[in-house]
């Protein structure tokens, strides 16, 4: 008789026919870091803080420890910094390029990620610039928001980012940033494409950390509408030709058939963001023992490298290396 259980049957046979494994080395640790001297807890992410540089530069360090070799950083911006036309994100002293310093200073082997998109900076919210039409509705215009992508990708190159990190979802960019990182010298500035970035909800959590939801309208006439697979390889195949490095689909546990269809397009490493929102459902099922979150916690990211992600950026990236 066939008896599929017997590769089931010790934790040692279990260990030699395990077809998919975990490592600290496949987490990308997203932080927040604002212009405070305080660390703050962030209400609509609990677990997560907005750093000061110091607080950022202890926290990246306990991450390296760990094994996690890359982090992102995101800015929480003042809202006096802000404006319609997001000049903020590519001062050279401002938060990001000063945090990006201060992290390869103190840790020159750890991978330093940034992301590119305006929303931080722009007093409407948008990941690009907003113009009114004709007929007085809000467009985000594509190709003016590009030009200050590049800018601020070559902001965050000169301050040392191993990687950029386009979140904008704007058509070209990723041609546009490599041509211009290339041009002033920056040809080892790696690119990661937020390729099939999906029109969430799940983002909700992340906005109420950064206090960057739009003023008026949403993201759907630039993020991914959740209904369409084709449209991700369509994206795939762009970014490969326009030259990224990486290639992200985000979120990642709603998306598991996005993950897998892309792996299959795309000869790229592939990277999965499992988001705010996902995040945040486990630990509020956990909170009051309703789930198991570190089974829990473990099986979502297991269940995103099994799909075909190489790389998970993840919220619990320190929690779950910890359990490695
Ligand atoms: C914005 C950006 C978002 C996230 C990463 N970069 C939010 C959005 O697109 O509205 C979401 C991350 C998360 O929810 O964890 N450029």
């Amino acid at each position: 008789m066939i008896r599929p259980r017997r590769n089931r049957k010790s934790p040692a046979v279990r260990a030699l026919v395990r077809e998919t494994t975990l490592s600290a080395s496949d987490f990308i640790y997203p932080l927040f870091v604002h212009d405070k001297n305080a660390d703050e807890a962030i209400d609509s992410m609990p677990g997560c803080i907005r750093w000061s540089i110091e607080g950022l530069l202890k926290e990246a360090g306990e991450a390296q420890a760990l094994g996690i070799p890359a982090v992102v950083i995101f800015p929480a911006i003042s809202e006096d910094l802000k404006s319609s036309d997001a000049a903020q994100c590519y001062n050279d002293d401002g938060l990001i390029p000063r945090a990006i310093k201060a992290l390869k200073a103190a840790y020159p082997e750890l991978c330093v990620i940034t992301d590119v998109a305006l929303d931080p900076y722009n007093s409407d919210g948008h990941d690009g610039l907003v113009a009114e039409n004709e007929h007085g509705i809000i467009e985000i215009i594509n190709d003016e928001t590009v030009e200050v992508l590049c800018q601020q990708a070559l902001c965050h190159a000169r301050a040392g980012a191993d990687m950029v990190s386009p979140s904008d979802m704007m058509d070209g960019r990723v041609e546009a940033i490599r041509t211009t990182l290339d041009s002033e010298g920056y040809q080892d500035v790696s690119i990661l494409a937020y390729t099939a970035k999906y029109a969430s909800a799940y983002y909700g959590p992340f906005r109420g950390a950064l206090e960057s939801t739009p003023k008026a309208g949403d993201k759907k006439t630039y993020q991914m509408d959740p209904a369409n697979v084709h449209e991700a390889i369509r994206e795939t195949l762009l970014d490969e030709e326009e030259g990224a490095d990486i290639i992200m689909v985000k979120p990642a546990g709603p998306y598991l058939d996005v993950i897998s269809q892309v792996r299959n397009a795309t000869t790229l490493p592939l990277a999965a963001y499992q988001v705010s929102g996902e995040y945040l459902m486990i630990k509020a099922a956990a909170k009051d023992g309703w789930l198991d979150e570190q089974a829990v916690m473990m099986e979502s990211l297991i269940g995103i490298k099994r799909a075909g992600a190489d790389i998970i950026v993840t919220y619990f990236a320190k929690q779950a290396a910890s359990c490695l």
